[in-house]
């Protein structure tokens, strides 16, 4: 697929921790636009286990193979991050029917506030159609095998957050 030259992407979340379903929708967006920029929403509200600092360094471990990708933390509005990035087009991961209403309310209030942002939306792989970042950790916290589920750079910090010994 060839790129346009002037589209700067963006795959807003909060990452806490990024995960396999993640990863897998940040590497097909790399591979669609020729800049993309991975943001990392501090989100306090959501209270996250990992500092934004921690969240913004596991992504740039997990993506320092993919030459046109970027990792920065935001706060606030993600059309704010978009305007002073120059980003035009919103990368959301759709993983069920239940996403869907949801992003396209997103979708249709990010350009209400920015006319020049577009969502695209992906569907990840089947086998992480039903992961989320808090199943994760709960799965983590209760001694399940975590390989499956995040990325080899995460597996440490993850235990070791949730006071598990790696193995
Ligand atoms: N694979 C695995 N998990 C996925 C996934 C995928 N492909 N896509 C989504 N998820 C998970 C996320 O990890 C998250 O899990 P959690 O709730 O356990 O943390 C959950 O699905 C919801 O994802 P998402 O809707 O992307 O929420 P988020 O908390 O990760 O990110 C922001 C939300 C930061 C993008 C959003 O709050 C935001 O843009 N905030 C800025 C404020 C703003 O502009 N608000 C107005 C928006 S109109």
């Amino acid at each position: 697929m060839s790129k346009a030259p002037n589209i700067v992407a963006a795959y807003s979340g909060t990452f806490d921790p990024v995960t396999l379903g993640h990863n897998d929708i940040i590497h097909r967006a790399a591979r669609m636009f020729p800049r993309l920029i991975v943001a990392v929403g501090s989100n306090v509200a959501k209270n996250p286990r990992f500092s934004l600092e921690e969240r913004v360094d596991l992504i740039r471990q997990v993506t320092a193979d993919l030459g046109n990708v970027e990792v920065k933390g935001f706060s606030g509005l993600v059309v704010d991050f978009a305007r002073e990035n120059r980003v035009n087009v919103l990368v959301r991961g759709v993983r069920t029917v239940g996403d869907v209403d949801y992003e396209k309310q997103m979708a249709v209030m990010n350009r209400d506030l920015y006319p020049i942002l577009d969502t695209v939306m992906l569907a990840p792989s089947p086998e992480y159609a039903h992961l989320s970042s808090s199943l994760v950790r709960e799965l983590a916290a209760l001694g399940a095998p975590v390989e499956k589920l995040v990325p080899q750079a995460v597996i440490a910090p993850l235990l070791a957050r949730l006071g598990r010994p790696s193995a």
